[in-house]
């Protein structure tokens, strides 16, 4: 094995090498970018590692924000962008394992494939204690990308499936039977017009709510309705779908819902 431990981030920098870690994922650069400066989705996506986060700063630069996990400890985590380099360097600014610094370097070698290389740099670790420390931080980073991973190929799915015409507007779309209501069990799946939505009963009423958040397209079908409330497994946004608006106060709502009709026992979707 190469000795990696006179590597450094920086010139002069005395912070060790412990680690690398590399990957080929089935993504693009964007959605790379775009996961990067989502600070939003650590808690909800990494919520095994954590338990809240407090952004200080963000924008096309990257973000700098308190997160913690579930003892209690908190951590000031910056990361900074650089798409000229299609790099991007996380430091540990206050709190746990402060010094420490991650470089993530995308190599795109495909139209949805980045190889990319992931080197741990962590203060304070004996010379002996290197490689077990890098393969502690290699392992946590195989955990975060098996979860960026199925997020960014769902993101880019449902992307795909606007620009492909799934999505569409067909006269012969604007009505779907959904058959005799004491047939059906709810919740269950639609869709109208290429669009997904879930049919459920929320206090003895049928609503019909989108089965793809309008926030960045996370899958609500896969989250339990709670008092008439669905939550987004993504960033947290909560929605009531009896009104479409959002419970947690951000600028988005559940809009342009298709209509529910009930006749003579029949259910039928009508597009807005
Ligand atoms: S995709 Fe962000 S909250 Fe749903
Ligand atoms: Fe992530």
């Amino acid at each position: 094995m190469p000795d990696h431990s006179t590597i450094a981030p920086f010139p002069g920098s005395a912070i060790p090498h412990v680690g690398t870690y590399r990957r080929v994922l089935p993504v693009s650069l964007e959605r790379m970018y775009e996961n990067t400066l989502d600070w939003e989705h650590l808690p909800y996506v990494h919520a095994s590692n954590f338990a809240d986060i407090r952004c200080e700063e963000a924008g096309a630069w990257g973000w700098r924000a308190w997160t913690t996990d579930h003892r209690g400890h908190e951590t000031l985590i910056e990361l900074r962008l650089d798409k000229t380099c299609r790099r991007w360097i996380t430091r540990n600014l206050e709190g746990r394992s402060k010094g420490a610094e991650i470089w993530t370097h995308a190599f795109p070698i495909a139209e949805q494939r980045v190889d990319i290389v992931v080197d741990f740099f962590v203060p304070d670790v004996a010379h002996e204690a290197r490689e077990k420390v890098g393969l502690v931080y290699a392992g946590l980073y195989e955990t975060l990308y098996d979860q960026d991973v199925a997020m960014m190929v769902e993101r880019q799915r449902q992307l795909d499936r606007r620009v492909g015409g799934a999505i569409g507007t067909t006269p012969a779309e604007s009505r779907v039977s959904l058959g005799p209501r004491a047939g059906l069990q709810f919740p269950c799946a639609t869709q109208i017009g290429g669009r997904e939505y879930i049919v459920a009963e929320v206090g003895g009423e049928l609503v019909v709510y989108p089965a793809v958040c309008p926030h960045q397209s996370g899958p609500l079908a896969t989250s339990e309705l709670k008092n008439g409330i669905v939550v987004c497994p993504w960033h947290g946004y909560g929605f009531d779908v009896r009104t479409g608006d959002c419970t947690t106060g951000q600028s988005c709502r559940l809009s342009n819902l298709p209509e529910l009709v009930e006749t003579d026992g029949e259910l039928t979707l009508v597009r807005p």
